[in-house]
């Protein structure tokens, strides 16, 4: 890594290399926003406060949730293809890196490594896992970016050359956004790394609705304690008053949209109020959380065309459940 990165780690005694957290989209007006249309959404971030990324955490454990258990298995058994496409010394950053579980495949199997850059806006766990991987991996330079990567953040890496850098984006996150949003959003990236500059990105495909729709509506419930939990979460963040015994989980898919849509139904009419602001949900309304788009493997090479990549290898499992893929930028 470049001498002024590493000093500027070292210099001051902050264990975040960069530290734009407080640069986050107004949460509260995003609510706000969401309540006042006429099809009524929460922001899907919202889900993971403590409570809720615990939560996900337990859906990626369930049987149901074919996604991280594939992904997991894709990696590990391509790790040796994917680490000979890539070249030496990269700096390998993580949108959203969480708990880094997936990560460490990549960091056992990359080993010349310039620096990992893990991006996260949850300050103190980002802390506490870049602390750990620094202990168990002390030859790499660990570079933790407090920050919400959703908003467009300016990554000031100094010195480092663009065709180095290798964005990692797994779990498929990128189906959380709306299409025209996962363009701007690849877009922002290729505009970060440059040409050359390479995205390795999980992405869900298209599959039967037999495996599909248990992954979104799993037997315990923990999708939709998970679901339910946005609405704790609102309460407690922005003073509210959802009353999570009169809503119900449901979680659909849209065909012609290519998408699952989970929503929480109101059983009854009912007013809550959150910051002050009061809204009039109706029975049987529903208030929607979060969309999962599912991509065959052309539909996500031309969105990736969009956001100015190439697709240079896809790898999938044998029953073509999940894709892992390697872009390049234009
Ligand atoms: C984080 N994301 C990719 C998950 C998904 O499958 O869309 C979030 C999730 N929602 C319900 N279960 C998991």
């Amino acid at each position: 890594m470049p001498d002024r990165c590493i000093q500027a780690h070292q210099a001051n005694s902050n264990p975040l290399y960069m530290d734009i957290g407080s640069q986050e989209n107004d949460p509260l007006k995003e609510v706000l926003d969401g309540m006042r249309q006429n099809r009524r959404f929460l922001p899907s971030k919202l889900f993971y406060d403590k409570v809720g990324s615990a939560l996900f955490d337990e859906i990626t454990t369930l049987d149901e949730y074919y996604l991280s258990r594939v992904e997991h298995s894709v990696l590990q058994n391509y790790l040796p293809q994917i680490a000979a496409v890539l070249p030496d010394n990269l700096v390998l950053i993580e949108y959203g890196s969480g708990s880094s579980l997936k990560t460490e495949i990549l960091l056992q199997g990359l080993h010349s490594l310039q620096a990992y850059v893990p991006i996260d806006i949850s300050r103190e766990h980002l802390i506490a896992v870049s602390e750990d991987i620094r202990m168990r991996y002390p030859n790499l330079n660990v570079l933790p970016v407090c920050a919400d990567y959703s908003s467009h953040i300016k990554l000031d890496l100094q010195h480092v050359d663009s065709s180095q850098m290798a964005v990692f984006f797994p779990g498929s996150t990128i189906g959380n956004f709306e299409k025209k949003d996962a363009v701007n959003f690849l877009t922002h990236i290729r505009g970060m790394i440059g040409s050359g500059g390479y995205l390795m990105i999980g992405v869900d495909l298209k599959k039967d609705l037999d495996i599909l729709l248990p992954a979104y509506n799993d037997a315990r419930g923990v999708t939709a304690a998970f679901n339910l939990n946005i609405m704790r979460h609102i309460n407690n963040r922005f003073s509210g008053n959802f009353d999570l015994s009169a809503y119900s989980h449901k979680a659909i898919y849209n065909d012609s949209k290519g998408r699952i849509e989970m929503y929480l139904i109101s059983a009854q009419d009912q007013v809550v109020t959150i910051s002050g602001f009061s809204f009039a949900v109706k029975k049987g309304e529903g208030i929607r959380t979060e969309y999962s788009h599912k991509y065959s493997i052309p539909e996500f090479g031309e969105l990736a065309n969009c956001g100015g990549f190439e697709v240079r290898q896809v790898w999938t499992d044998d029953d073509n459940l999940f894709s892992f893929q390697l872009l390049v930028a234009r």
